[in-house]
């Protein structure tokens, strides 16, 4: 008999409780299977043990857990799946685990593909990244992370989308649209705050006023909720004082009330319980009912929910009528997966699909539309069909390990195209390639240097691959310097003292101070960590096969010092001066970044003519229009980022100097010209009050036109009239992003 013959056999009602008004009414199929549960099994939906942590086999067979984490292969998914299946009601479980840039086949990590500029390269790699995942019985993952990331000390800062709200709220929310049709449910995390964590330190303090907590931190989160993404995870930090796990401002007035989030949230691993190390509950019976009662749904390996959420109940301190609303939001996941209607899983199936030439071939392509190009002196790059010798130079060149990045979920290291590999595989018939190692992964030594020379001084050019190994980024990894490690630097000067053209790779998940680097080589090739794919990739864009396209989702600094620094700084009344020591400048070093927001070269020159604005006199609901002819000086196809950042010169409140509103990418043939028009809603030109409050403020802009965000003002235009959105009425207004359209396009120098 199914299970849903023995509901209906049960004759069980309806639950009349259910659930809030903004939410949707769980399925019949839902509320037949609540009312078949008893509370231990209603609990154990709430219940997320992780696999070497809380996981406990005898639990799943008695149908106590609604989901676990971290079985990482399809054989592992095939055995939690029997034992399930043994239990009371055999509910399906949810399978979830860290797929942020692939499964098997690694993409590039999503800061790289932020630098794409091109939200459908995030969602095509987390289609492919579900398929994989779904092959393997994976339905669950626990990405995007929307966390704006504004101090790269922070070694998450590789896991989202830089440092502009609406360039991180955009590949978010094409990561959940690419995962949804992969087949698998994705989460939203940390929510929120969680990269604001205080001098970059994981797990640290963040304090955000409500204003700039509205303007810049929440609206990534609030475009994934509003691409249906199912899931919430909560953070590690507190946030404001109030540990986010525990935070009913965040979980149910903001995400629930406000936004109308309809998904689950689940705690981040062991964050219930931690709401005690933060100082905030006496037990972890009394930080299960906390977080429970701020609207966390499920316990994330906490063990919390699973030994306190029970007795709280008995005790009356909460209604089952909320612990029921909490399952019917897993299990309508769970639906909406189609789990309860899935086919018998077969481990061997996956495969056919795991790293098929298809999602390897998907994998180059996407990885190496992440690339920046940060200087490229006298032409180095492309390396010319005639070369005779190309040196390559580096243990990073020879890695298969460490050019995938950090949180590789269910990587084969041997898939890895090493760089080197790739270079092999592309250079021309009669390019002889030369390997030299310099040092290792954390050059410690230079002991290896003489030997690189000598591999140098034999080439025309040298590809030096630099960069941090994966482990400086990710969770936990925070670091107090973002200089090149160890001696790398001492490695480039020595190979620039060949007098070589030497073109750096800078693999890296963060931005990096190169002040005292960037000198030593004539061109610098950002390629990230780009995934399985990586050596093929590079190789395409270092011989020119494909055009660098990215553009940095984040400002590099100089030297550590300056960090924390964004674009879109605040104004001051007294900017810096070189010649005025009373103004907002270092006395040891410049105040601007290395390379601004945006930035990043082709290998043609592009000219931007003079931009007009097209709407000088504009009111709230209409959309402000910039058009910039751009043409391409080169004699190479190229591809430009256009971007538009605009000012609120005059505000109650004082407003950045400039913000990221609109892009797209644009491409040119040799010698051609195309008039674009950059457009963005007058209505994502304002900002928060402390009270919440959204405010579009009648006045003047300055908007600014160019390939960065050193890009020239384009001139002024005028907002009439006012437009304004009281907290309450937030959940009306759609996010809708600047974008460019191509009015026409002539040819010709
Ligand atoms: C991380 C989350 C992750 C979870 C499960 C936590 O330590 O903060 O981002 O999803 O572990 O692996």
């Amino acid at each position: 008999m199914t299970l849903f013959a023995r509901a209906a056999l049960a004759g069980l009602i309806a639950l009349a409780s259910l659930p809030a008004a903004a939410e949707n009414l769980p399925s019949e199929r839902v509320r037949r299977l609540i009312g078949m549960m008893s509370l231990e099994e209603k609990i154990g939906q709430l219940d997320m043990p992780s696999r070497g942590g809380a996981y406990d086999e005898a639990r799943i067979a008695a149908g106590w857990a609604g989901a676990v984490l971290n079985f990482f292969t399809p054989a592992d998914v095939a055995r939690v799946r029997e034992v399930n299946a043994r239990s009371p009601l055999g509910i399906p479980l949810l399978f979830g685990l860290d797929v942020i840039h692939g499964y098997r086949t690694q993409f590039a990590v999503p800061l790289a593909e932020a630098a794409s500029f091109d939200p459908s390269v995030a969602e095509r790699a987390a289609y492919w990244a579900g398929v994989e995942s779904r092959a393997a019985g994976i339905n669950l993952t626990f990405s995007p992370v929307a966390d704006l990331a504004r101090d790269p000390r922070w070694g998450r800062i590789v896991e989202g989308g830089g440092e502009d709200p609406m360039l991180n709220g955009l590949f978010a929310r094409a990561r959940v649209e690419g995962f949804r049709r992969g087949g698998i449910a994705s989460t939203l995390k940390h929510f929120a705050g969680y990269g604001a964590a205080e001098g970059g330190r994981d797990y640290g303090p963040a304090d955000i006023s409500t204003a700039t907590l509205r303007d810049r931190y929440l609206p990534p989160y609030r475009m994934a909720v509003e691409a249906g993404v199912d899931l919430v995870m909560t953070s590690y930090v507190s946030l404001n004082g109030v540990p986010t796990t525990a935070s009913r401002m965040l979980l149910t007035e903001i995400l629930r009330e406000e936004w109308g989030f309809d998904g689950y949230v689940v705690s981040d691993m062991n964050a219930v319980p931690e709401i005690v190390l933060h100082g905030f509950a006496e037990t972890d019976s009394d930080a299960a009912l906390m977080a429970f009662r701020a609207g966390v749904d499920q316990d994330m390996d906490g063990n919390a929910y699973a030994k306190a959420l029970a007795a709280h109940v008995r005790a009356g301190r909460v209604p089952e009528a909320a612990i029921d609303r909490s399952v019917a939001r897993v299990l309508a996941v769970k639906e909406k997966l189609g789990l309860f209607d899935e086919p018998p899983f077969d481990p061997a199936a996956a495969a056919r699909v795991l790293g098929s030439p298809e999602i390897r071939r998907a994998a180059r392509e996407l990885a190496r539309e992440t690339f920046v190009l940060l200087k490229n002196d006298r032409g180095v790059l492309p390396i010319p069909p005639g070369t005779r010798t190309v040196a390559v130079v580096g243990a990073l060149a020879l890695d298969k390990v460490n050019p995938l990045g950090s949180n590789t979920a269910a990587a084969v290291h041997d898939d890895t195209v090493t760089i080197l590999d790739g270079i092999k595989a592309r250079a021309p018939r009669g390019t002889r390639v030369l390997y030299a190692e310099g040092c290792d992964l954390h050059c410690s030594t230079d002991a290896g240097f003489a030997a690189a020379a000598r591999a140098a001084e034999q080439a025309d050019r040298v590809v030096v691959v630099l960069g941090e190994p994966r482990d400086y980024t990710g969770e936990g990894a925070s670091r107090a310097s973002l200089e090149l490690p160890g001696r790398q630097r001492d490695l480039l000067k020595r190979l620039s003292e060949t007098g070589k053209p030497v073109a750096v790779v800078l693999l890296t998940g963060r931005p990096m101070a190169l002040e005292s680097a960037i000198g030593l080589a004539p061109s610098w090739l950002l390629a990230w960590y780009p995934g399985t794919e990586a050596g093929n990739a590079v190789a395409d864009v270092l011989f020119g096969d494909h055009d660098p396209v990215g553009r940095l989702p984040v400002t590099f600094p100089r030297t550590t010092g300056q960090v924390p620094i964004t674009y879109d700084s605040l104004p001051t009344a007294r900017p810096g001066k070189v010649e005025d020591r009373f103004t907002s400048r270092y006395l040891d070093t410049a105040i601007g970044p290395l390379f601004p927001f945006g930035w990043g070269l082709g290998y043609a020159p592009v000219a931007y003519g003079t931009p007009v604005i097209l709407t000088p006199i504009l009111d709230a609901g209409q959309t402000v229009e910039v058009m910039v002819p751009v043409t391409n000086k080169g004699e190479r196809r190229t591809r430009e980022v256009v971007q538009l950042y605009v000012r609120d010169v005059v505000a109650s409140r004082t407003r950045p100097l400039r913000e990221l509103k609109a892009f797209g990418r644009v491409d040119l043939e040799p010698g051609e010209t195309k008039d674009v028009v950059l457009k963005v809603p007058a209505e994502n030109l304002g900002f928060h009050l402390e009270d919440g409050t959204y405010v579009v403020e009648p006045g003047r802009f300055q908007a600014f036109v160019g390939g960065s965000a050193a890009a020239p003002p384009a001139g002024e235009f005028t907002v009439r009239s006012e437009f304004r959105r009281t907290p309450a009425r937030l959940a009306a207004q759609r996010f809708e992003a600047g974008h460019l359209t191509v009015l026409g396009s002539k040819r010709g120098q």
